[in-house]
């Protein structure tokens, strides 16, 4: 138990994302998308690694992004979640919600939550102390620790432990985990946060192939919940969950479409043909 209120002091201090019921009006999706990136670009010495970048991301949808290395993909995930600030364009959450007046702490919180490529699980506890940790959150953690958790909480965790598909690993150390399991951790540590927007860069990368199965069920499974944004090499996994496609190229949208659209577009043909 000491050694985990170690960790939930550190992780305290790194200010965990949850949602702020303070976050100001209900977001307003009543025309379709939740998420509006509108003429950005985002110069770095002079190079444009985002060029007049349009992308509309609709509530519940899951939107794959592919693209060649250096496309503007990760980028394009920096400016909406703040980490990165665009020279030019806007980008809104729901319709009301400007992005660029946040701070990347204040995005997380309001509802858009980021998987980044690496797992960051905590290895020395449970699988149920990490999602326990990721409710608690952004609270004075080592102190609400010291209480039971409440009710609804147990339920949210025991719903995304079987959303994960590790419920029967709750008792594990995470650090006992496949990279898969890892990964789908941490997915999991993300949802106890109930974000309205998840962002995920190269979810399958270095899993094996039922791994990666696993995987596209359980993105398709948050879809309509949740929207999500994928980002990610592995070809055969996109077209096994793709719904719409956006290619991106030079920092702007060379394409959008189902994949098989995208696939037989001469555009994209001779992007890809140029790796
Ligand atoms: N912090 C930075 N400083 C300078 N150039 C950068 C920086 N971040 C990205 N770039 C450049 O911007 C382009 C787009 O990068 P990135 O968004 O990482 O592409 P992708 O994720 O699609 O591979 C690349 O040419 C990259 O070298
Ligand atoms: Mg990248």
């Amino acid at each position: 138990m000491v050694e985990f209120l170690k960790h939930a002091r550190q992780y305290g201090n790194r200010a965990l994302p949850r949602r702020d019921p303070n976050f100001g009006a209900p977001l307003d999706t009543s025309h379709g998308p939740i998420l509006y990136v509108e003429g950005v670009s985002v110069s770095f010495d002079g190079f444009k690694a985002l060029n007049n970048l349009n992308l509309y991301i609709d509530e519940g949808e899951l939107r794959c992004i592919i693209g060649p290395n250096g496309a503007g993909k990760t980028t394009m995930m920096d400016v909406i979640t703040g980490k990165t600030k665009p020279d030019e364009g806007s980008v809104y959450f729901g319709q009301q919600i400007n992005l660029l007046e946040l701070s990347e702490h204040q995005i997380a919180r309001g509802g858009i939550g980021r998987k980044f490529q690496k797992p960051t699980v905590f290895e020395a506890l449970t699988v149920y102390q990490n999602l326990e940790l990721a409710t608690a959150a952004d609270k004075r953690v080592w102190f609400t620790l010291s209480r039971e958790l409440n009710t609804i909480q147990q339920q949210r965790i025991d719903e995304v432990l079987c959303l994960i598909g590790l419920k029967d690993h709750r008792h594990r150390e995470a650090g006992a985990l496949s990279h898969g399991q890892k990964q789908w951790l941490e997915i999991g540590m993300l949802l106890m946060q109930e974000p309205r927007v998840l962002l995920v860069d190269e979810p399958v990368a270095g899993m094996t192939g039922e791994e990666t199965e696993k995987t596209a069920e359980l993105l398709l499974s948050l879809a309509g919940k949740h929207s999500v944004i994928v980002v990610e090499h592995d070809m055969k996994f996109v077209r096994s969950i793709a719904r719409k496609v956006t290619v991106l190229h030079q920092g702007s949208v060379l394409t959008e479409g189902t994949m098989d659209q995208v696939q037989n577009d001469p555009k994209v043909i001779e992007v890809y043909l140029g790796e």
